[in-house]
């Protein structure tokens, strides 16, 4: 499994900094894989020296966009996050999450989307919901020497079918669904899996039967790593965020008092001063 092989010489200088796959699933069972969401150059360059994996989430169709769900950005638009996110990133595994429509259809379409992520993003890995129904996509993408992020549990591309963001695993057989759902993506290859929104137990249940580290969102604190939408743990999405996000910042808040303040000095003409201007210097040319 080598990602080493697409997107040419400059996008494998930037892989061999980072942290790879295979060293991501080495972690299993060990110390707490740190994973967020980044889209932009800016927030993975601050973020990149904290974490270990980057996720270029489709979250960022409502982060970013607006939109009512994540389905409806196109992977020309995650190429072009996920070409900045790895442009800015020497530390940390990035990942590309494949969008709704690019994967499900075959395992010939999922191999061609994982394709262009990686040679035209330079990103180091895919991520793809989905678990047994998704086996043979991501066997496929790992046979073309692409390694996967497996998701399964609440399945945001999916959130129509699942009747809305519902906590996952609530009866024996959903229960045992899952469980099957995580054993069947690592049957198929992939390095570490997405849990999302499940019952605690049964996240603790999948952590224990699979042997590739479980990142949990919504999950327990019993998996292999953790990852959040950076949006929500900064503050940067509103009050409308899940019972699974914590705090750790109010961006929204200093953002809005950056601006206040700014409002207020210029109608008062207080900005700009003498430091922010440019002075005339005698005998300048131009
Ligand atoms: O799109 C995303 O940000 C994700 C995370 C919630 C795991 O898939």
């Amino acid at each position: 499994m080598s990602s080493r092989i697409y997107g040419g010489d400059a996008a494998d200088a930037q892989r061999a900094t980072r942290l790879s796959p295979e060293a991501i699933r080495a972690r299993k069972g060990g110390e707490p894989v740190v994973c967020l969401t980044a889209y932009t150059a800016p927030r993975a360059r601050i973020m990149d020296p904290h974490v270990d994996l980057i996720l270029i989430g489709d979250s960022v169709a409502m982060t970013l966009y607006g939109m009512k769900s994540t389905v409806g950005i196109s992977l020309d638009a995650m190429i072009l996050h996920g070409r900045a996110v790895a442009g800015a990133a020497s530390h940390a595994c990035v990942v590309l999450d494949l969008p709704a429509g690019t994967y499900e259809d075959s395992p010939e379409q999922a191999v061609a989307s994982a394709r262009r992520a990686m040679e035209e993003a330079g990103v180091d890995a895919v991520k793809l919901e989905g678990g047994v129904d998704m086996a043979p996509q991501i066997k496929a993408i790992v046979d073309a020497g692409i390694p996967v992020m497996a998701h399964v549990g609440l399945l945001p591309q999916s959130v129509e079918k699942l009747g809305g963001y519902k906590v996952q695993g609530k009866s024996d057989e959903g229960a045992a669904q899952l469980v099957e759902d995580a054993k069947a993506v690592e049957a198929a290859g992939a390095f570490c899996v997405v849990v999302e929104a499940t019952v605690e137990s049964v996240a603790v249940q999948i952590t224990h039967a699979v042997g590739i580290p479980t990142i949990g969102i919504g999950a327990s604190a019993e998996c292999d790593g953790q990852v959040l939408v950076s949006d929500d743990m900064l503050g940067l999405h509103g009050n409308n965020v899940p019972k699974f996000v914590k705090l750790y910042a109010d961006l929204e808040g200093v953002i809005g008092e950056a601006v206040a303040a700014y409002a207020k000095e210029v109608r008062a003409r207080a900005f700009p001063t003498a430091a922010q201007t440019y002075a005339r210097k005698p005998g300048a040319k131009h």
